[in-house]
């Protein structure tokens, strides 16, 4: 089965079961400041899980490329990807645990044909908050699941949600594909990681609601929100041990086998893995519409690294060519029938790859300079503190392997401990950081947002008044404080702009005016002049906000309702965000 067809199969499946398909949408999730990457199906739909209604209904189902940076260690084993696409399915207060199984049950064993005794599903097992699901569990068995095949576990296995610090959330129910290896233990279940259990799909049961107090009460709207991994199923489905064997990265293996021959060069088949599923992914991020750039911060901090790690382990082994082009232009050719944005965006995707080479180079060539330095200074210890090892990791972006290897080469050593004491240090830094991220988040899915999101709009409008049309949205971020607003365009927004901008918003305020929702397909959205990043489908029914006179937008909100709710519009900054593009930073009044 091809990756197409395995699309194709699961998206059909469920649109003959009364879904309708919904297309991808952006890596980058806009409006929502919880997360960097959309990580899961059920990201772009967080308003329609929390009540809001959905323009294609109630069921809903759809292919949705995800980034999750977390499982970047694990990268190089069997399964783990920081780029995948999730294969997803939702009921948004329609079915619920009975049919959700069902379906899943049908498509597993009869569709893709997996024997019944391949399966194992994991159930929450209760906890003083919230009874064991006995009910999914008695549903797996009603299908011939056998006791052995079903586990418990507890809420850090079984539990998906809130997002946020409060909202919807609910038990799972996990499904995973036996290897058919031998249990490693006694213990060995779904929950080891000895590669005998790969998990293949997610179904989550949204019924309750995180209160503020830690309570969780029962939501009127039961949900169901599904994710199966493409990746793993075409694995499996296809009789192989491994994701790199499959055609999502035989290509991109062979063109790096290639470039390695020619060069007469030799990597471990781990690096390749890493340095073929880092260009799949850094393709993809570059190739998004919002079109983000390398950098020091967020998503393009991300970006940087995972680009700079494919340079570094090339450069390991004294390759000196930029090969990212020609490796990413693999992964653009073989996708862009299916993501035709990698295809529109080739030369931006190769543009930047270019830059960050040029850019890295003079840096691992710096950073090898200051650590042959630190090198020099140690001859009488023979080791590398822990506090110079993490400096050149933080400055110079050189993991600790790396130093360790030129250290050896010298015959000396890295106090690894020290290091390691550190580098946690910073991560719980960044955890912490990434936390309060989280918490503003989408618990405040709410009336503020709604304000905020509604002053974006009218920002974005009011920009291209004064502006010109040459000004389009290219990223967006709201907390609970300000908004965020990156747009095109070619130079510093003078102070007489921003001050005219500034009085066509709060004009629109002061004039009280209804915010409309209408819902149209996606063509006629755009010939009445709606604007917005959208890869919608033919025929795609979408949700146009207007605010007559001043905003349109193909947006999936929530909005104010009125423009007096935002009080009042102030323009805090105005700086350079990426190459050709403008970042402003506003807020509103309080109600
Ligand atoms: N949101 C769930 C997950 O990410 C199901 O898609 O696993």
């Amino acid at each position: 089965m091809t990756a197409n067809e395995l699309r194709t199969m699961y998206v059909n499946f469920f649109k003959e079961r009364g879904h309708k398909e919904i297309a991808s949408a952006s890596l980058l999730p806009e409006n929502d400041p919880t997360v960097l990457f959309t990580t899961a199906g059920m990201h772009p739909l967080v308003p329609y899980l929390l009540g809001e209604k959905h323009p294609s209904g109630n069921r809903l189902t759809d292919v949705q490329k995800c980034v999750r940076t977390e499982d970047i260690d694990e990268v190089g084993d069997d399964t783990h990807c920081t780029f995948f696409e999730m294969l997803g399915n939702w009921s948004l207060g329609d079915y619920f645990k009975q049919e959700s199984i069902s379906m899943s049950f049908e498509f597993l064993t009869k569709y893709l044909n997996i024997p019944i005794e391949r399966l194992a599903v994991t159930v929450f097992e209760g906890d003083e908050l919230v009874p064991a699901d006995v009910e999914a569990e008695e549903i797996w068995k009603s299908f011939g699941l056998t006791s052995e095949q079903i586990y418990r576990y507890g809420r850090e296995d079984n539990w998906w949600g809130p997002a946020g610090q409060t909202g919807p959330c609910g038990p799972d129910t996990e499904i995973f594909y036996d290897m058919g290896k031998p249990k490693c233990g006694p213990k060995c279940g779904p929950s080891c990681h000895c590669g005998k259990y790969v998990e293949i799909w997610n179904n989550v049961f949204m019924q309750f609601n995180k209160e503020a107090d830690g309570s969780f009460t029962e939501l009127k709207q039961k949900n169901v929100d599904t994710g199966m991994g493409l990746e793993r199923v075409l694995t499996i489905f296809n009789g192989k041990t491994n994701v790199y064997d499959t055609e999502l990265f035989i290509p991109v293996m062979q063109k790096l086998e290639s470039i390695l021959e020619r060069e007469g060069k030799e990597l471990s088949e781990r690096e390749k893995r890493i340095i073929c599923e880092h260009i799949r992914t850094v393709t993809f991020i570059l190739g998004d519409p919002m079109q983000i750039s390398p950098s020091n911060t967020e998503q393009g901090y991300i970006l940087r690294r995972l680009i700079r790690r494919i340079i570094r382990l090339l450069k390991k082994v004294d390759i000196n060519t930029n090969y990212l082009c020609e490796l990413s232009e693999v992964i653009i050719e073989q996708y862009k029938t299916t993501y035709p944005e990698l295809g529109e965006n080739r030369g931006f995707i190769l543009e930047q790859l270019q830059k960050e080479y040029t850019l890295f180079s003079k840096t691992l060539d710096d950073g090898l300079k200051k650590a042959n330095r630190y090198l020099d200074n140690i001859e009488n210890t023979g080791v590398l503190s822990g506090e110079l090892a993490f400096k050149l990791y933080d400055t110079y972006g050189f993991p600790i392997e790396f130093t360790s290897e030129l250290a050896l080469e010298r015959g000396f050593m890295v106090d690894a401990d020290g290091f390691n004491k550190r580098f946690k240090e910073h991560q719980d830094k960044s955890r912490q950081g990434a936390a309060g991220k989280f918490a503003g988040g989408l618990a405040d899915n709410n009336e503020q947002t709604a304000r905020l999101h509604t002053a974006t709009h009218l920002l974005n409008g009011a920009l291209r008044k004064v502006l010109g049309n040459e000004v389009f949205q290219r990223g967006s971020n709201i907390t609970s404080e300000r908004l965020r607003f990156d747009f095109s365009f070619g130079r510093k927004v003078t102070k007489e702009e921003l001050e005219q901008v500034e009085a066509i918003v709060n004009e629109a305020i002061g004039q009280k005016i209804d915010v409309i929702l209408e819902e149209m397909t996606l063509e006629k959205a755009y010939e009445e002049g709606a604007i917005g990043v959208f890869s919608g489908k033919y025929g795609e029914i979408v949700k146009v906000y207007t605010v007559p006179g001043y905003s349109k937008e193909i947006c999936g909100g929530p909005h104010a309702k009125n423009t007096e709710e935002l009080v009042s519009f102030k323009i805090l900054k105005e700086e350079a965000s990426s190459a050709g593009v403008r970042r402003i930073k506003a807020v509103i009044g309080t109600k």
